[in-house]
């Protein structure tokens, strides 16, 4: 069986000098905090955002809709899931427009005080107006809430967007990771070489 590997950036922030300020969106755009009920909703906006992107070809989970159903069940489904830290935005500029699903991100927590941001993604015609980054901050807000100390990530080298968005917010890279894409699991940089090859050359990281 061919397996290929990509390149990923552990990142990190630490939250004990952020201030609680709320997250304010553009004109029009609102936040919908979790609810159980929301699941699906969650798990189509994240496939639209992500189908089409990087991640989506590089985790068939996310370029899938049933995937992305599985993806949420079995975040929400942890014990460790942080609705604090899981939000949706939504477009209605007029209160009797039908609201469009924008973006969505979860959160789940970890021993140590460490939360953990799993997705972020905003569809495609609602992207560089500022949500993914809102996205981000009121996750890290949640955190900060859920009395989490540091938020660490994990993005593809090759997501340019992804890792400028999470270095301005002031995520730094704390380890490189090699990921098997069929299993997820890590793989030393040696083992991951040997595959080069096989690398698609824009899906191989930096
Ligand atoms: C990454 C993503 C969430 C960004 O959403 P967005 O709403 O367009 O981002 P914002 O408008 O808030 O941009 C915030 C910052 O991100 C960075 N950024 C966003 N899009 C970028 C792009 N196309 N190229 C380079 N940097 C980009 C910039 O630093 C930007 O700040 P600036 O506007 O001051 O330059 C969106 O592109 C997406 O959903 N991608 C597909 C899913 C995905 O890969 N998610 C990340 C998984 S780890």
């Amino acid at each position: 069986m061919t397996t290929t590997a990509y390149k990923r950036f552990r990142m990190q922030i630490d939250l004990k000098r952020r201030s609680l300020k709320p997250v304010r969106l553009p004109e029009g755009y609102r936040w919908l905090p979790w609810r159980s009920l929301l699941l699906e909703r969650h798990a189509q906006v994240k496939w639209r955002s992500f189908r089409e992107d990087l991640d989506g070809k590089v985790f068939s989970c996310l370029g899938e809709s049933a995937g992305c159903t599985a993806l949420m069940k079995e975040i929400v489904g942890q014990a460790a899931f942080c609705p604090a830290a899981t939000w949706m935005v939504i477009y209605q500029p007029e209160p009797d427009w039908p609201a469009v699903d924008c973006g969505t991100i979860q959160g789940v927590t970890r021993s140590g005080g460490m939360g953990s941001i799993q997705n972020v993604g905003v569809i495609p015609e609602h992207r560089g107006l500022g949500l993914g980054r809102a996205l981000v901050q009121q996750a890290l807000l949640g955190f900060i809430q859920a009395g989490m100390g540091i938020t660490v990530l994990e993005v593809t080298a090759d997501n340019i967007a992804a890792v400028q968005l999470y270095q301005s917010l002031g995520f730094r890279t704390i380890q490189v990771l090699y990921r098997d894409s069929s299993t997820g699991e890590t793989m030393t940089e040696v083992e991951a070489e040997s595959r080069i090859s096989k690398w698609p050359r824009r899906l191989s990281g930096r």
